[in-house]
């Protein structure tokens, strides 16, 4: 396993902000040695039903960063989501940010380049964002170093982003009730998901982990902070040394019951364009429902 340059004594703020519509959480993320900040999976909103956008949920970040008088210098997406919209385009013109996501990305536009029908002015080669990470890829937030982890298996172009003694999971991992998110999405594989999580695993036990999503099971209230050290005692799908072939077995047959995310079409079309939404030939914003293919 690569040793990736980490600094637990490096103590970030990290406040975050729920969606209740898609259960996401985003973070702002702040150097604490300078006013330096970093947003991580923004969601836009959307009322699928009537085809309308909005950005509450962005404004509240925006407002947000502009009251802690922060300069925003990235703004990560943990991988191509698919049940929520990226506002990382809307935050970036008013905040400003360089974008950066996996370079696996490629890989993702191009399966959904194919299943979308995309024209060649769909470009899969990434150029939509400021930055493609690498598997241990660092940048700076201020004086803060972070590093991108490559953790493949829920989707080809997952990373999880560490930052002082705070790590951003995306959906490599969930709370440890909640165990760890579906790996059947297409160039999603379960095996792979095992393997990255064990990358997460090996990070010290007291990172900090900072979840993308949560639906609060068994009635519980939402929550998205834990350490690596209760997950490895705790988590439900890998804890307690559970094996590769446990858990392949077990999310194979969970994921085939699974139905689709509520807002995966649309979610795809815009997220695998850095949050831009597709337009037709006359300039429109519009979405495309490929019938039986997902
Ligand atoms: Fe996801």
């Amino acid at each position: 396993m690569p040793s990736y340059p980490i600094d637990m004594n490096v103590k970030p703020d990290v406040k975050a902000f729920f969606d209740p519509m898609t259960n996401t959480i985003s973070y702002v993320v702040k150097d604490p040695q300078s006013a330096s900040c970093a947003v991580i999976d923004s969601v836009m909103d959307i009322d699928y039903a009537a085809g309308r956008i909005s950005y509450t949920h962005a404004d509240e970040i925006i407002a947000y960063v502009k009251k802690s008088k922060l300069d925003l210098e990235w703004i990560i997406e943990t991988h191509v989501h698919a049940d929520h919209l990226s506002a990382a385009p809307y935050i970036k013109e008013k905040l400003g940010g360089k974008l950066g996501i996996g370079s696996k990305i490629k890989v993702v536009q191009d399966t959904f380049g194919k299943i979308f029908n995309e024209g060649t002015e769909f470009q899969r080669d990434g150029s939509q964002f400021d930055a493609l990470f690498e598997d241990g890829d660092t940048y700076q937030v201020g004086t803060m170093t972070c590093v991108a982890i490559y953790t493949p298996g829920h989707t080809p172009a997952c990373m999880v982003h560490v930052m002082g003694n705070a790590a951003f999971t995306g959906d490599t991992l969930f709370m440890p009730d909640g165990g760890s998110a579906r790996a059947d999405f297409p160039g999603g594989d379960a095996g792979t998901l095992y393997d990255s999580i064990q990358k997460v695993l090996a990070l010290p036990d007291d990172m900090r982990l900072f979840m993308c999503h949560d639906y609060g099971p068994n009635g519980r209230d939402i929550r998205w902070e834990t350490t690596v050290g209760d997950e490895k005692k705790l988590n439900i799908h890998v804890g307690q040394g559970k094996t590769r072939d446990d858990f392949i077995a077990f999310r194979t047959e969970r994921d085939a019951q699974l139905d689709m995310p509520r807002l995966i079409i649309p979610s795809l079309q815009v997220n695998m364009r850095a949050g831009d939404v597709p337009k037709d030939p006359f300039g429109r914003k519009m979405l495309k429902v490929p019938v039986d293919s997902l």
